[in-house]
């Protein structure tokens, strides 16, 4: 009885909380993020931060506030002082490498440039008016996104198309394999047949090595109209997606469906064989020279060779 009250208690308070949840943000307009400007950059690299009030207007002689993650003080402007002039209070990490663009206040542009950007420079910005009537608050997501050098020079994280190898055939149908070396965020990967729809994901396997991630994801396909797959590569954060096909062969999947028949077959074929062995070894003993014996066991393990020659060149095809 008691337990039964606590549960009903329990859900009402999850849905108020997430009912609470939905409205404050609904209120804060941030759900689907249309006004979070999203901007990526590669460490190194400067950015400009975008902020312009709402109806252009001057801005020369009012207040902004740049600041990041709601608390460390980006950039404070003030009627003409401001971090680079005359105030304090700047964050140690942007000292030295934030300026505004002056000429552009009087058409209300509060934008920044953060020079010489680093990874942990990448967070959530707001830009901020708050003695304007109503006040004006920007939102910004800032990405840093790391390179890693080699000897050679600079190489940005986001991955070449993925490998898509044919792994086996089984019974099931073909196993395909898509594979993400070295990429930087952590990519997500799928498989989509050809009208796009996700085909469900055997095996996957993440590593990280150099701080960087290497991805592998398996499915099963069966024959379609297309015989087309997709192996799609997202790394949602700098927005970047890239992908691979690959058409199958038809007669791949004849050798799927052949694949238990044929073992089968090569199972009686072998049975048959040594039946018929024993059969002549016993009634032909006499009459049968070693000679010749030798030549028949030859013979059959030529002829069991060829027979798996078509399923291998299938699964090398790629
Ligand atoms: C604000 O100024 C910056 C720097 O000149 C520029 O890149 C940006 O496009 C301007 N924004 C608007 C809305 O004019
Ligand atoms: C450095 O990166 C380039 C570009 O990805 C690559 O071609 C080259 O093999 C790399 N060199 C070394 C020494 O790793
Ligand atoms: C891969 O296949 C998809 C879906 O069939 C198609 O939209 C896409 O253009 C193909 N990409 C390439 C590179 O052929």
């Amino acid at each position: 009885m008691l337990g039964l009250k606590t549960k009903k208690i329990q859900q009402r308070l999850f849905f108020w909380f997430c009912f609470i949840l939905s409205e404050f943000r609904k209120t804060n307009g941030r759900e689907n993020g249309p006004d979070v400007v999203k901007v990526v950059v590669f460490e190194g690299e400067d950015v400009i931060l975008p902020c312009s009030v709402n109806n252009k207007e001057n801005i020369e002689s009012k207040l902004f506030d740049w600041r990041k993650d709601g608390q460390k003080e980006v950039f404070r402007y003030d009627g003409g002082l401001h971090d680079n002039n005359g105030l304090s209070g700047q964050d140690e990490q942007f000292k030295g490498r934030v300026s505004l663009f002056k000429e552009q206040l009087k058409f209300g542009n509060a934008s920044i440039i953060i020079r010489n950007t680093e990874v942990t420079d990448s967070g959530d910005y707001t830009c901020d008016f708050p003695l304007l009537q109503p006040t004006q608050k920007f939102y910004i997501k800032l990405i840093v996104d790391r390179v890693f050098k080699n000897q050679s020079g600079q190489i940005p994280g986001a991955p070449p198309e993925p490998l898509i190898t044919v792994l086996k055939i089984t019974e099931q149908g073909v196993v395909l394999q898509c594979v993400v070396q070295w990429a930087f965020p952590e990519p997500t990967l799928q498989w989509r047949n050809s009208d796009g729809h996700i085909l469900p994901a055997e095996k996957t396997q993440v590593s990280k090595r150099g701080g960087r991630y290497d991805v592998i994801l398996q499915t099963t396909v069966t024959k379609t109209p297309t015989n087309c797959f997709t192996c799609e590569v997202r790394q949602e954060e700098i927005g970047h997606i890239v992908h691979r096909n690959i058409t199958l062969p038809e007669k791949l999947f004849e050798s799927c469906h052949s694949a238990g028949l044929f073992l089968g077959g090569l199972l009686a074929g072998v049975l048959i064989l040594a039946v018929v062995g024993t059969v002549v070894l016993l009634v032909g003993r006499n009459y049968i020279t070693i000679a010749w014996k030798n030549g028949s066991q030859q013979q059959g393990t030529d002829s069991s060779n060829t027979a798996a020659e078509p399923l291998r060149s299938g699964v090398e095809m790629t």
